[in-house]
C-alpha cells in the first residue's frame, strides 16, 4: 500500500469506529414515542463522513488526551450536525430529497416527524454530553467547559445563526463579507466546536483554544467552499445528496461570486493557512494533516 492508501484505510477504520460509538449512545427504541427514535437513528446511522467527531478525537489526542471522556462528545457533535442536516433539507429550507445516500428524513417520516427528529437529535446531544459527568466525574471541570462550547457554537452565535442569515439572504445578491459570516457560522462553528472540545477535554489552555478555533475556522471556510463547488461539479451518486440545490434555491455561493477555479484557489489558501497554524501547536499528527489537506480535493 502507498501512503495515500494507508491514510484512506485509516480514515475508513476511524469512521467505522465512530459509527460504533454513536450506536452505543443511541436511545433504546421503546415507548409510545419510539417513532422518533427510529427517525433519529435513520438519519444518524445513514453514514456520513463523521468528520466532526474525527477532528475532535484527533485534537484530543494531539493535546495528550488518552481516556474515553471524548466519546460522548463525539456522539453529541455528530447528533447536532445531523440535526442541522435534517432541518436544512426540510421543504421550508433547502427542500432536498436525498441525504447520505437515502431519502431525507422528512420524505420518509413526514414533515412533522422531520422537524421533531431534528429537535430530538439536538436535545439528545446535550443529554449525551451531560452523561459524561456521571461517567467521568474526575473530569467535571473540563466537561463543563466542553458543554459550554457545544452550546454556544451550535446556537444563535454559531451554526443556527448562520442558517438564519443563509435563509434570510436566499434569492438575494449577497456581499462577500455577509457570505463569509454565513459560512463561518453555519459550517465553521461546528468544526470549531469539534476541535475546541477535543482540545478542552485534554486540558488545553485558553490561548491554545484560540489557536484551535482559528485553525478550525479556516478548515470550515475551505470545507464549505468545496461543498459549493461539489454542488455544481459533483454527482448525486457519489455525494449522496442532490447537486444543483444551490442554483435551484437561488443561493449566492463562492461559486456564483468567484467561479469554480478562483473558489478552489481560495479554499486551498484557507486550508494552507490552517495547516500553518496547526504547526505552531505542540506535537504532531501526520494523519490529521493529511485529513485537512484531503478535504479541499474531496469528491464527497
Ligand atoms: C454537510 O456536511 C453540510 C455542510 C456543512 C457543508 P458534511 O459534508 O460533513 O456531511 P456528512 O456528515 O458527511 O453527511
Ligand atoms: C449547510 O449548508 C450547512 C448546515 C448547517 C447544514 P448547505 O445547505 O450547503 O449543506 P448541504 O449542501 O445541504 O449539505
Ligand atoms: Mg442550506
Ligand atoms: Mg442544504
Ligand atoms: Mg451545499
Amino acid at each position: 500500500m502507498n501512503s495515500e492508501e494507508i491514510y484512506l484505510a485509516e480514515r475508513e477504520r476511524k469512521a467505522k469506529e465512530i459509527g460504533e460509538i454513536l450506536a452505543s449512545y443511541l436511545p433504546e427504541r421503546k415507548g409510545y414515542q419510539k417513532i422518533i427514535i427510529e427517525a433519529m437513528e435513520y438519519s444518524l446511522m445513514a453514514g456520513g463522513k463523521r468528520l466532526r467527531p474525527m477532528l475532535m478525537r484527533e485534537m484530543y489526542e494531539r493535546f495528550g488526551g488518552a481516556g474515553r471522556v471524548v466519546e460522548p462528545f463525539m456522539a453529541a457533535i455528530e447528533m447536532i450536525h445531523t440535526y442541522s442536516l435534517v432541518h436544512d433539507d426540510l421543504p421550508a429550507m433547502d427542500n432536498d430529497d436525498y441525504r447520505r445516500g437515502r431519502k431525507t428524513t422528512h420524505v420518509v417520516y413526514g414533515e412533522d416527524m422531520g422537524i421533531l427528529a431534528g429537535d430530538a437529535l439536538l436535545n439528545y446531544a446535550f443529554e449525551t454530553a451531560a452523561s459524561a459527568f456521571d461517567e467521568y466525574p474526575e473530569d467535571s471541570k473540563r466537561i463543563a467547559k466542553a458543554i459550554a462550547i457545544l452550546g454556544r457554537k451550535s446556537g444563535i452565535h454559531g451554526m443556527l445563526g448562520g442558517q438564519v442569515i443563509d435563509v434570510k439572504e436566499t434569492g438575494k445578491r449577497v456581499q462577500k463579507d455577509v457570505l463569509d459570516c454565513i459560512y463561518a457560522l453555519k459550517t465553521g462553528a461546528l468544526l470549531e466546536a469539534a476541535m475546541m472540545i477535543g482540545a478542552a477535554l485534554a486540558g488545553a489552555g485558553e490561548e491554545e483554544l484560540k489557536t484551535v478555533e482559528k485553525i478550525a475556522s479556516g478548515i470550515g471556510l475551505a470545507f464549505q467552499i468545496r461543498d459549493d463547488i461539489l454542488d455544481v461539479t459533483g454527482t448525486e451518486e457519489i455525494l449522496g445528496k442532490p447537486v444543483g440545490s444551490d442554483e435551484r434555491n437561488e443561493k449566492t455561493t463562492y461559486v456564483t461570486l468567484f467561479g469554480v477555479e478562483k473558489a478552489s484557489e481560495i479554499a486551498e489558501k484557507q486550508s494552507e493557512e490552517a495547516l500553518r497554524l496547526l504547526h505552531t501547536l505542540p506535537g504532531e499528527n501526520a494523519y490529521l494533516e493529511w485529513l485537512i489537506r484531503s478535504l479541499i480535493y474531496r469528491e464527497k
